[in-house]
């Protein structure tokens, strides 16, 4: 027996995709690249059980389809939509989904930095119900961080959102599995791709609107731009960091917020042309007791640590009590890498379940 034919006697791990915008279609092809890896080190098949977005509608497979089929079609949304059977909405979803043995929702809808919803409500229902949850939406994550991890710890599940903050890049699993009990005393980062794309756009000549129109080209922008270039894509980021490496209890609304939408492009190309170029930073540090976490946009100098890498390079720097002052930079990422965090995930849920 050939290593396809093996496989497809493995178990599989059946998956809801909840959302199909940029990030899910990047997630297709990573799934269907990784199977036999798959096969091989965790000892599953993942599959694909259930689709939904808002304009296209809610559809489950009761077998499943395996993400390197899906993948093969021209529009593997439209395939799976012909093979599969309709449901009436959300919650009609998760629940279908879980009668046909479903384990892990992949929640990959539109970011609300007000209140998070209705994602957070998707996530607490796809929880109570048993299942795993993987999230690359900052929302619900920055408004109910804490409340979503105890009610997973409740439910024997696991909730997982390591791409909401730098993509692929390990920082949530840093924390969890790589440099536990370090003493994460601050941090520093740039971390809102679209707004550091924006601005050296404009240093090099560019206008606003080239940039955004770039940005959303990439895939990496907000459904709404604004909610980066105003600065609540890194208001989300910075309080989940916050709330995950400094152990606090953060609203977003706590965090101070500046964006760059009121400065000028002089302004913009007088401080590039000085060398000290504008970037959207975002920061949290404890003072007293008291966590202090602000984005707003500040002038990077030449030896500053930040100052590494071009356009959407995004980078953070910690000060840390066991390991002085450790930094990590994602070199352009694009929504492949988001995809590769939402991966990475699935892949902790996967281990995790087999031992
Ligand atoms: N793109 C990136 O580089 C990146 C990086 C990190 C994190 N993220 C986060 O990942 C998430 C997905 O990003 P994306 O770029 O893939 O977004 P996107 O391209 O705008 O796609 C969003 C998807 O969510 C669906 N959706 C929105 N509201 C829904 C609802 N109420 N119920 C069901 N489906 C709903 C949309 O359905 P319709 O198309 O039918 O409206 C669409 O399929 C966002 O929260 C974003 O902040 C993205």
């Amino acid at each position: 027996m050939n290593k396809t034919s093996l496989s497809a006697l493995l178990p599989p791990a059946r998956l809801l995709l909840l959302g199909y915008g940029h990030v899910a279609r990047a997630l297709l092809p990573l799934l269907a690249s990784r199977s036999e890896w798959s096969g091989d080190q965790l000892g599953v098949r993942p599959v694909i059980s259930g689709i939904g977005t808002r304009r296209r509608g809610f559809h489950i497979h009761a077998q499943g389809v395996e993400a390197s089929l899906l993948e093969r079609d021209v529009d593997p949304l439209y395939g799976f939509i012909k093979a599969g059977t309709p449901v009436d909405n959300a919650e009609a979803f998760i629940e279908a989904g879980k009668a046909v043995g479903a384990t892990t929702l992949i929640e990959l809808t539109t970011l609300n930095p007000h209140n998070g919803q209705p994602a957070l409500k998707y996530i607490r229902s796809a929880l109570q119900s048993g299942l795993n949850v993987i999230t690359a939406n900052k929302g619900p994550v920055a408004h109910a961080q804490h409340e979503l991890q105890a009610l997973a710890r409740r439910q024997n599940a696991q909730f997982r959102f390591e791409s909401t903050v730098m993509d692929g890049l390990p920082l949530i699993n840093l924390a969890q599995f790589t440099l536990p009990g370090v003493g994460i005393r601050s941090f520093r980062a740039l971390l809102n791709t679209t707004s550091s794309l924006v601005l050296s756009m404009i240093e090099q000549g560019y206008t606003r609107e080239d940039a955004i129109a770039r940005a959303k080209e990439l895939g990496i922008a907000e459904a709404d731009p604004w909610y980066d270039l105003d600065g609540w894509d890194a208001v989300m980021k910075t309080t989940i960091l916050a709330n995950t490496l400094l152990e606090g209890q953060l609203s977003p609304r706590m965090v101070r917020r500046e964006g760059i939408r009121d400065l000028s492009p002089d302004e913009i190309r007088t401080a590039a042309l000085a060398d000290s170029p504008i970037r959207l930073i975002s920061q949290a540090h404890r003072k007293h007791d008291l966590l202090i976490a602000e984005v707003r946009p500040g002038k990077l100098s030449k030896d500053d640590l930040l100052r590494v890498g071009k356009g959407t390079t995004s980078v953070i720097s910690f000060e840390t009590e066991a390991m002085g002052t450790i930094s990590l930079v994602e070199h352009e990422p694009t929504v492949k890498q988001t995809a590769y965090g939402v991966f990475s995930d699935l892949v902790t849920i996967l281990k995790q379940r087999a031992m």
